[in-house]
């Protein structure tokens, strides 16, 4: 069966048992609580929670659909057999229709049935909600699924056939909104058991021998935003199975690469690499197709969020297509392939024109970084064997200040200020025989998500893209991107006034709203011409140097000792975000800028734009205004 033949199976399968058929949302999600829909029931949450009228949208309490996905958390697992970022899901939902008494024969039927996928049951085995002090065991779960087997003649015993676990494995939530306990479908493969994850095997054991194929979330309870879970009034079903999966166990595959899914893409990337790793051939699939569904949602490479992501990813692939010599330009191979897969089904994948030029704009950015930068020193590897290749980073990098090793936290460094992939830095190090500190990197890696999740939370507050943070004001995507360059622009002319007027020079206040940027500070007569032009010159002389800017937390006693100026009117918290532009100190640069301040800002400075003074005014004694604006 092909793919695309399983596709119709699918729906064919549920419409004729009373479900409506919908479409796929876009992998940007309307639901604010996720940066992109990572399950089917993200389109559903209103009707599942019974806020919207189910009869209204779909003449029906029953749909089915097959959800583009796609999930960070799987990243470093993508390169196995199963993993991936992007994946579709096949998925029934009831909302209110039928719940646990209807929704596991359907499952059993469709996964096991002639009419369904023809898989053999004895390869089937389940997971229930073992049960918590707030909510009982799945008693009636685990009953319903023992007749099912009891149908194929199986003795389902729990603990051989069907096992529980607790809310870690069998409790499914997608922030605020409807949820409950579980069953998962797990499919018994060939791979034997490998004793190094266990002296037992069981379907959540990571060695391979089990993978998941599908999941029955039991809604009945919502969970309100403070995080309370309250009943529904309403019980339904949300359920799931990887695509990817399906696809390969019916065509009897090893992997999910070898399915008709991948096999052109491997193929493609194959014909112009040379005898590349197997992984990391899987990889470039894998980034490659997730970037092209990012791109064609028209998600853009940018430095926040769902943005970020897509980046990453792009950035992955130009890496290792640099580190393997890999000449030819894969991208838009790779997109044909794609289009040739997935164009029916993902009409949007045919907007090629678009896709391809957004990609080549990224690709211009990152060679001046990333590129350059494994350039050069795929160049140092090959000379001097005295230094380490981190020092011989660091030197490349303009550091002053070498470090022998390298630690966790400066591998951070580099990677977030350079974009240097952690399994690159892994590779080289392992070349050079360096010490690489992974558990330090990830827990900066994982510090660092905690922030920007924190932050994403404050900013989006569940009302869509709104930004109000008393000094910067935006209203919709759009003026957020420009009042974030606009932020990052007051940085910079704050530290071109003092190295103008000198240090009696303080903020005394800033407003910025998509239009233009107002900064008061303290000083007492109106600047000359000269002075106008001379910070002018100096604030679009840091932006060509397209330095970059980040931030870090730290507690503000060694907040202030970085020199950082901050605002004396106000009360900070004990630990504060300091926004730093140009080369990291703790890696022996000297930034340009450093500020306590919330964020949020550019990734570097040319994004800023080109800057000019409009105007300057006095308010009040000793306090001068300017009004400046961004190109
Ligand atoms: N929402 C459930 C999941 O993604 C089905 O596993």
């Amino acid at each position: 069966m092909t793919s695309n033949e399983l596709r119709k199976k699918f729906f064919s399968f549920f419409e004729k048992r009373g479900h409506k058929m919908v479409k796929s949302s876009s992998l940007i999600p309307d639901d604010p609580s996720v940066l992109l829909t990572t399950a089917g029931m993200q389109q559903f949450k209103a009707y599942l929670t019974g806020v919207v009228d189910p009869m209204k949208a779909f003449n029906s309490k029953a749909v089915c659909s097959i959800q583009k996905c796609f999930r960070t958390t799987d990243i470093d697992e993508v390169g196995d057999f199963s993993h991936l970022t992007l994946f579709e899901m096949t998925g029934n939902f009831s909302f209110g229709e039928y719940f646990k008494e209807r929704a596991i024969p359907l499952s059993f039927e469709f996964l096991t049935s002639e009419e369904g996928l023809g898989l053999d049951p004895q390869r089937l085995y389940v997971s229930c909600f073992k049960g918590d002090d707030e909510v009982p065991a799945d008693k009636e779960a685990i009953e319903i699924w023992q007749k099912q087997f009891a149908k194929a003649g199986i003795n389902a015993k729990v603990g051989e056939r069907i096992f529980l676990y607790g809310r870690e494995k069998n409790w499914w939530e997608a922030g605020p909104g409807p949820c409950g306990p579980d069953a998962e479908m797990f499919y018994e493969l060939d791979k034997p058991h490998d004793k190094k994850f266990g002296a037992t095997c069981h379907p959540n054991c990571d060695c391979g021998h089990f993978m998941e194929i599908g999941n029955d979330v039991f809604v009945q309870y919502n969970k309100t935003k403070e995080g309370k879970y309250e009943q529904l009034a309403q019980k339904g079903i949300d359920n799931g199975r990887g695509f990817e999966r399906l696809v390969m166990v019916t065509q009897n595959k090893d992997t999910v690469f070898e399915t008709d899914l991948f096999a052109p893409i491997i193929e493609q990337i194959k014909e112009v690499s040379h005898a590349l790793d197997p992984k990391i051939t899987r990889i470039l699939a894998d980034h490659l197709r997730s970037s092209i569904f990012l791109l064609a949602d028209g998600v853009r490479p940018s430095n926040k969020e769902a943005g970020y992501i897509l980046r990453r990813l792009l950035r992955r692939v130009m890496a290792y297509s640099s580190k393997y010599d890999i000449h030819a330009d894969l991208f838009p191979l790779v997109l044909d392939r794609v289009v040739d897969t997935f164009g029916e089904a993902y009409p949007e994948l045919n907007n090629k024109k678009e896709i391809i030029d957004a990609y080549y704009t990224e690709k211009g950015k990152f060679e001046k970084t990333l590129g350059e930068g494994i350039k050069i020193f795929n160049g140092l590897l090959s000379q001097s064997e005295g230094e380490t290749f981190f020092v011989q980073l660091q030197r490349m990098l303009g550091f002053k200040k070498v470090q022998k090793t390298l630690s966790g936290k400066d591998a951070f460094s580099i990677y977030e200020t350079y974009g240097f992939p952690k399994e690159l830095m892994q590779e080289f190090c392992k070349e050079k025989k360096v010490a690489f500190d992974e558990a330090g990197f990830d827990e900066e890696y994982k510090k660092h998500q905690e922030i920007s999740r924190a932050g994403a939370e404050k900013k989006f507050g569940g009302h869509g893209l709104l930004l109000d943070t008393g000094e910067l004001k935006a209203g919709s995507k759009e003026d957020m991107d420009k009042v974030i360059r606009l932020h990052t622009a007051t940085h910079l002319l704050q530290k071109a006034l003092r190295n103008t007027l000198g240090e009696e020079v303080k903020q005394m206040g800033s407003d910025i709203n998509p239009e233009r940027g107002r900064f008061d500070f303290s000083f007492s007569r109106k600047l000359t011409e000269d002075e106008v032009k001379k910070v002018e010159d100096e604030v679009n002389d840091v932006i060509s140097k397209d330095l970059p800017v980040y931030f870090k937390e730290m507690p503000i006693e060694e907040a202030k000792k970085t020199g950082a100026l901050f605002f004396f009117k106000e009360k900070y918290p004990n630990v504060v975000k300091v926004y730093f532009v140009g080369p990291d100190a703790a890696l022996g640069g000297k930034p340009y800028s450093i500020e306590f301040c919330g964020g949020p800002h550019v990734e570097h400075t040319s994004q800023v734009g080109s800057f000019k003074i409009q105007k300057q005014e006095s308010v009040g004694a000793g306090t001068r205004r300017i009004k400046f604006l961004i190109k």
